[in-house]
């Protein structure tokens, strides 16, 4: 975000899957994921190197959560990503398939009745996963459509049982430079780490995201657990989340310790609030030549905007 790349809509036309085509190969490739989770018994998938959550995909949909646009072809939006861990490019397929991510453990600490740990293959068969279809808006001004297998948030909340002094949610990215050579840049203040307050936290869009179109995450878009958070730019929406802190300060972010003129904690979307360097009042429809006008808090103002009233004096926008 801070350096020149090849922009979104640069792609050019030929790139571009038309959306009968897309939804024809997403429904071919859900059904297929579909036949090989009912083969597969999750011992039999884990012995033979397969992601052992595979029989809990694709996860029922949560209807409540419709879109005013078509989704996104899933091919671009698994080769258009950003991974500082893995490189600065869009391109960052190839380097995160080195990233281990079983067994993938995650910690849970700091203001807790009592700190743990659990592993992912735990985690998700803890908590029932659902679908979700949202709108993800990145602050470089490029939006997709997605739909992410997850669940709330609020649910990994209620099972770490916070103490009331607790007024933060600190979720930080695995610290492996060894494998993730982006890391060995050493003047970005890795890991990466986001953070909301309680309120936003226990908001029932905010999704721990294990699946994306029907499948688990692939390696590049954060396996296996990211955060999402709709209503926010993109950076807040966390990858490869090892640790999870409930803090009474609140935490400093990656991009807010680099940079807090441009990226700052709070990062709601909002057409009207410019990023110091371009505007935010309309967005690029990911692999498309289709400019849209940019919505407050990316659309989800009815479930959000009341998290901010007396905050007004807060940078919420940036
Ligand atoms: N998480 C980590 N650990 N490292 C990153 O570089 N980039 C963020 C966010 N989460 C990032 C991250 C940014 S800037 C965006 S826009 C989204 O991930 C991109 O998610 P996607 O690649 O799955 O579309």
């Amino acid at each position: 975000m801070l350096i020149k790349r090849r922009l979104g809509w640069e792609m050019p036309e030929s790139q571009a899957t038309p959306e009968h085509v897309a939804l024809n190969r997403r429904a071919f490739i859900g059904a297929g994921a579909g036949l090989i989770a009912g083969a597969a018994l999750p011992g039999l998938a884990a012995a033979q190197g397969a992601d052992p959550s595979l029989d809990l995909y694709p996860a029922k949909r949560n209807e409540s959560f419709t879109l005013d646009r078509p989704l996104t072809d899933a091919e671009l939006a698994a080769n258009y990503n950003n991974f500082y861990e893995f490189g600065t490019s869009k391109d960052v397929v190839a380097a995160s398939q080195k990233l281990v991510t079983r067994p993938w453990t995650i910690a849970i600490d700091g203001m807790v009745e009592k700190p743990f740990e659990i592993g992912i293959d735990d985690l998700v068969r803890k908590i029932p996963l659902e679908e979700r279809l949202y709108r993800f808006r990145c602050v470089e001004s490029w939006a997709m459509a997605v739909p992410w297998t997850g669940f709330p948030l609020k649910s990994l909340v209620a099972l770490a049982k916070p103490l009331s002094g607790a007024k933060y949610v600190k979720l930080e990215t695995f610290l492996n430079p060894r494998v993730a050579t982006g890391q060995l840049q050493r003047w970005y203040p890795w890991p990466y780490t986001e953070g909301l307050t309680m309120a936003e936290a226990t908001n029932d869009l905010a999704l721990i995201a294990t699946g994306i179109y029907g499948k688990p995450l692939p390696k590049q878009h954060g396996a296996p657990i990211r955060l999402v958070t709709p209503w926010k730019y993109g950076f807040k929406s966390v990858k490869s989340i090892t640790k999870v802190s409930f803090v009474a300060e609140r935490p400093k972010t990656f991009w807010e310790a680099l940079q807090a003129s441009e990226y700052g904690f709070w990062a709601n979307v909002n057409p009207e609030v410019p990023h110091p360097r371009w505007s935010q009042a309309s967005e690029q429809v990911l692999g498309t030549r289709e400019r849209r006008p940019t919505l407050l808090f990316n659309g989800y103002a009815e479930q959000v905007a009341g998290l901010y009233k007396g905050l007004e004096g807060e940078r919420l926008y940036v």
